[in-house]
């Protein structure tokens, strides 16, 4: 597909870090980079510092864009689209990365004719380490798959996983952080100061990130390797296992993947 110019509609979190990837890597001019959010300030501060374009309307990012990356809520889809899909000049192509909302449903709000690739990435994307999963439209695959490398790693997923991919990387940051936060708390209760208690967590946890993404072994093996035998580690593993943690993050992904498909059914 032949795309010159894309136009990205919600500048939040997402929007923004994936604006930020594609500048980076420069895959498209900034003077071809065309940004709206209904919160107008958030777009035009953005295009002032990135020197992209501020779009005033939807209507103007339809009617200028060959492609649409869509970053706004789930539940702002139908005002989007219906504000968006008046303005095509062509089929519209669209990468989607509102969280449970199927491509048929972006289809069912722009029409059986927009090509149409659904990605879910997370907030790694705002250091460049996102892991986005991208289904869809095969002639939009390798731009969505370019667009997404600029903010990390990128894998094409059947849709039947997105739910799973959603509950699992979408989300998944949080649950890391979550770690981060309890160990936190651990280490205030015990005596350290705030500064130190941050510091312990965040670093431990770089620390185990960095080291699990450059080794070939599995994160089960490389637990295994540090736990001695009658040591502190086992200790505290063997608490977590026998009051069954795995079992309890089991049922939060459970609950994220009916939450994904609860908002996918709401704007259906
Ligand atoms: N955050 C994550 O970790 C993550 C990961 C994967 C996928 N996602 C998906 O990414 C999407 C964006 O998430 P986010 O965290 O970036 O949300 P966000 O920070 O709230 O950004 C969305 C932006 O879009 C604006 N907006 C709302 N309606 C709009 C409209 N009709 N036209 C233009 N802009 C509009 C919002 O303004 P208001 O605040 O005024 O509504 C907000 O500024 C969601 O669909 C989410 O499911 C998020």
């Amino acid at each position: 597909m032949k795309i010159k110019t894309i136009g990205i509609v919600g500048v939040g979190n997402m929007g923004s870090a994936i604006l930020r990837g594609i500048l980076k890597k420069k895959l498209f001019r900034p003077s071809r980079i065309l940004a709206y959010d209904v919160i107008s300030a958030k777009a035009s501060s953005l295009a002032k510092e990135l020197k992209i374009h501020s779009a005033k309307s939807a209507a103007e990012i339809a009617a200028k864009s060959d492609l649409i990356l869509l970053a706004v809520k789930p539940q702002n889809l139908p005002e989007t689209a219906a504000a968006l899909k008046s303005q095509f000049k062509k089929n519209p192509a669209i990468i989607t990365i509102l969280a449970g909302v199927p491509v048929k449903t972006i289809k069912k709000h722009f029409g059986s004719k927009a090509i149409v690739v659904r990605a879910m990435p997370n907030l790694g994307a705002t250091v460049g380490e996102s892991f986005t999963a991208i289904t869809g439209d095969k002639a939009l695959l390798p731009v969505a798959g370019k667009i997404f490398s600029s903010c990390g790693e990128v894998m094409v997923f059947p849709e039947s996983r997105f739910h799973a991919v959603t509950a699992l990387s979408g989300s998944g940051p949080a649950y890391y952080f979550f770690l981060m936060e309890l160990a936190m708390i651990e280490a205030l209760k015990r005596g350290f100061s705030a500064g130190e208690a941050v510091r312990l967590a965040k670093q431990t946890a770089k620390g185990a990130a960095i080291l699990a993404a450059g080794s070939q072994l599995d994160p089960a093996v490389l637990r295994a390797q540090v736990t001695s035998k009658g040591g502190t580690t086992e200790a505290a593993l063997g608490v977590l296992f026998d009051n069954k943690f795995p079992a309890l993050f089991s049922k939060a992904i459970d609950a994220a993947v009916k939450r994904g498909e609860q908002l996918g059914k709401a704007v259906s």
